[in-house]
């Protein structure tokens, strides 16, 4: 492996991880330490894999795409949320310790179920474009022409990778367990954008009018500040909240 030469020689990193099989009834939460030395451009993918194959078979975390764009590697580094795919190890100190995202079901370790809390929020809000009437073969009334600057605002929301670091960092979201965090909002936004839903604000009121939905969040912006696709949620939430407030009168 290419270790990182500096003139000490590579560092050897202390990688603290938050241990818990939910599944074994014996099993309590604890810290497992473990030493690894670093290795030229090496992630904290790269490293937790390096533990799995040569120190800790058992340890559980999630990854798929290892390029930033599946959202399955979210986990808190040193207390932060993050993506574990695109954190290289250069960027943290010599010991760091890495734990579950909160506010999701955990499967064990580091793994953490955000696709069942997506699953539900989407259900919920009905995040799909909704129509009247709408026959089967009316695919044209889908198909419909849109302006590239609309379109390009719809597609710089849908970059979200439903990673779970916004729910993980507000929080709104540890106080209140139906509250649909920045991921949700940043869902109606996008649909509200949409000229082919037809649902209208006072149809979005009833879905986000609330402490579960617009009205609960405190505009303490840790989604914001811990975005891994950077998407602009503080804006689209105070957008989101003008229009509620205007719907409710
Ligand atoms: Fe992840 Fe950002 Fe989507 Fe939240 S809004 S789930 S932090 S990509
Ligand atoms: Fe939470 Fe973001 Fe609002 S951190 S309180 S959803 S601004
Ligand atoms: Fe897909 Fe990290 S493994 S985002």
């Amino acid at each position: 492996m290419n270790l990182i030469a500096t003139e000490e020689g590579p560092r050897t990193l202390q990688i603290s991880v938050l241990r818990h099989n939910p599944q074994d009834t014996e099993s309590t939460p604890h810290w497992q330490t473990f030493e690894l030395e670093e290795a030229q451009s090496m992630t904290l993918f790269i490293a937790l894999n390096e533990i799995r194959q040569t120190m800790e078979p058992s340890l559980q975390f999630d990854f798929v795409c290892r390029a930033g764009i599946c959202g399955s590697c979210g986990m808190l580094v040193n207390g932060r949320p993050g993506l574990a795919c695109r954190t290289l190890t250069r960027n943290l100190p010599d010991k760091i310790t890495l734990a579950p995202l909160p506010g999701f079901e955990l499967i064990g370790d580091l793994s953490v179920n955000t696709g069942k809390w997506m699953r539900g929020m989407s259900e919920h809000l009905e995040t799909w474009i909704h129509q009247h009437n709408l026959e089967q073969t009316d695919i044209d009334r889908l198909e419909e022409r849109m302006e590239p600057e609309l379109a390009e605002k719809i597609y710089e929301l849908e970059r979200c990778i439903e990673c779970g670091c916004c729910i993980a960092a507000c929080g709104t979201a540890r106080m209140r367990e139906d509250f649909i965090g920045a991921a949700g909002l940043n869902q109606i936004a996008r649909f509200r954008l949409d000229p082919r839903d037809e649902r209208t604000d006072a149809d979005f009121y009833t879905l986000v009018g609330d402490e579960s939905g617009v009205f609960g969040c405190m505009t303490l912006l840790g989604c914001e500040d811990y975005c891994p696709k950077d998407l602009p949620l503080a804006a689209q939430i105070a957008f989101l909240r003008g229009r509620m407030v205007a719907a409710s009168l």
